[in-house]
């Protein structure tokens, strides 16, 4: 026993013994330093820094520093740091043929998760997971390039050529950038949209053993390539359930169409017969308000406004949905807030990202969450995730021959 809740079960492997914890609602995977979490007190703590003062104070590639190094950095490690990404920024110019390769109409995470991990058959000289200067350089391509892949993604879906980064601006605003802008047209980004994106990055940074980052750790701790643990990450973010959600937000809104069947829909999600839940509430750690949703919601508040986005009637739905939600005994039961997901769909919508890309930006802010516990658990002594099992097939029994099978 570690500590008054926690058992360390460490050794009990060699008597056979082992723990049934389906969902892991109770197990701890592994020790951690990177961020804290007291889903019952709604805190989120990056290396000790409150999410609230980093949203507010810091930007995108401060928090990636914090987040794999353990400090915040000093003027110059952070003028360093943000040359070593822009340096990193552009793609191997054979990668385009992986893009020709997808369907125009393939959804932007299939894209992600196959061009993520083909990074691998590219970067030859960052592979070795036990050479540490392999994995920073790994690291540092990640977070530079995912940008990048991810505008070359919504480029082809859209016929559009692909934009080259601009390493004269900052990280955010070169992501609107490669979306927004073509050749022919090359637009100044709205530093306030620039802003409301780099927020949503560090918003999204990182949340502990999530599903995508334990992905990530237990496909590293075989001994995979850092491009495809990622790639991993990628898959297992990809889902309504983790993700997805932002996407799925926007799209129940669409299904639910109006305020006048918003009582529906919520019949629906209380009804246990009914798989339907409300797309962007609840969380599994968070049985209060999850801090970043609190500053998603005032982010959210500022880009309509600076857009002038008054009555857009989606925008509206989402706002009723939210005061329904928020007075009614089951969710207050249950403690179902709207999450993070459920404002950032709406930011994301009101900059004119399209509903599909909205995993994506979610899979490229974490991207550095998913490296940093990928670098930590390499640096430090780790085993292979194995996982038992439960078993409840038949007993043994012997092999029947074909003629004698009914
Ligand atoms: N709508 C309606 N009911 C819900 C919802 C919801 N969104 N979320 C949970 N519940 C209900 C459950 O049915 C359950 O009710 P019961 O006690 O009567 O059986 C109770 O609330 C507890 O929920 P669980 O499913 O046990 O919670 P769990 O921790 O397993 O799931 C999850 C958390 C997956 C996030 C869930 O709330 C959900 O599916 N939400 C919608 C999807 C979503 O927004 N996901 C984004 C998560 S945040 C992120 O990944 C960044």
């Amino acid at each position: 026993t570690v500590g008054p809740d926690v058992v360390d079960v460490r050794g009990l492997t060699a008597t056979g013994r082992f723990t049934f914890d389906p969902g892991f609602m109770s197990t701890a995977s592994c020790e951690s330093k990177i961020t804290y979490i007291d889903g019952d007190a709604g805190i989120l703590l990056h290396r000790g820094y409150p999410i609230e003062q980093l949203a507010e104070k810091s930007d995108y590639l401060e928090t990636c520093y914090l987040l794999l190094n353990g400090e915040l950095p000093t003027a110059e490690q952070k003028a360093k740091f943000v040359s070593v990404i822009k340096n990193h920024t552009m793609v191997h110019e054979q990668l385009k043929s992986f893009f020709n390769g997808f369907r125009r109409d393939a959804h932007p995470m299939a894209i992600m998760c196959g061009v993520v991990g083909a990074l691998s058959a590219f970067y030859h000289d960052s592979l070795d997971i036990n050479n540490a200067q392999h994995r920073e350089v790994s690291a540092m391509r990640l977070i530079a390039k995912m940008p990048t892949i991810a505008a070359m993604a919504y480029k082809y879906s859209m016929g559009q050529p692909m934009m080259y980064p601009r390493n004269d601006l900052n990280y955010a605003e070169n992501f609107l950038h490669m979306m927004f802008n073509t050749p022919c047209e090359i637009k100044p980004i709205s530093p306030v949209l620039a802003k409301a994106m780099d927020r949503i990055f560090v918003l999204h940074a990182d949340h502990e053993q999530n599903a995508s980052t334990s992905t990530v750790r237990l496909a590293g701790s075989s001994g995979a390539n850092p491009f495809a643990c990622i790639a991993a990450g990628i898959a297992a973010l990809w889902g309504p359930a983790h993700g997805g959600a932002n996407e799925a937000v926007l799209t129940m809104l669409d299904e639910i169409g109006s305020v006048e069947n918003i009582d529906k829909f919520i019949a629906k999600a209380k009804d246990k017969n009914d798989p339907f839940k409300l797309m962007g509430f609840g969380h599994r750690v968070y049985k209060n308000r999850d801090p970043r949703a609190t500053v998603m919601k005032k982010t959210c508040d500022e880009v309509l406004s600076e857009l002038g986005i008054t009555n857009d009637p989606q925008l509206q739905l989402a706002m009723r949905l939210e005061e329904i939600a928020l007075t009614d005994p089951y969710f207050k039961e249950r403690n179902l807030y709207p999450n993070v997901d459920f404002y950032s769909g709406i930011i994301l919508k009101a900059i004119g990202i399209p509903t599909s890309m909205f995993t994506v930006i979610f899979a490229l802010s974490r991207t550095v969450g998913w490296i940093s516990h990928w670098k930590e658990m390499l640096s430090s002594p780790y085993k292979i995730g194995r996982p038992r099992q439960l078993y409840t097939g038949y007993d043994k029994r012997d092999y029947v021959k074909l003629e004698d099978r009914k």
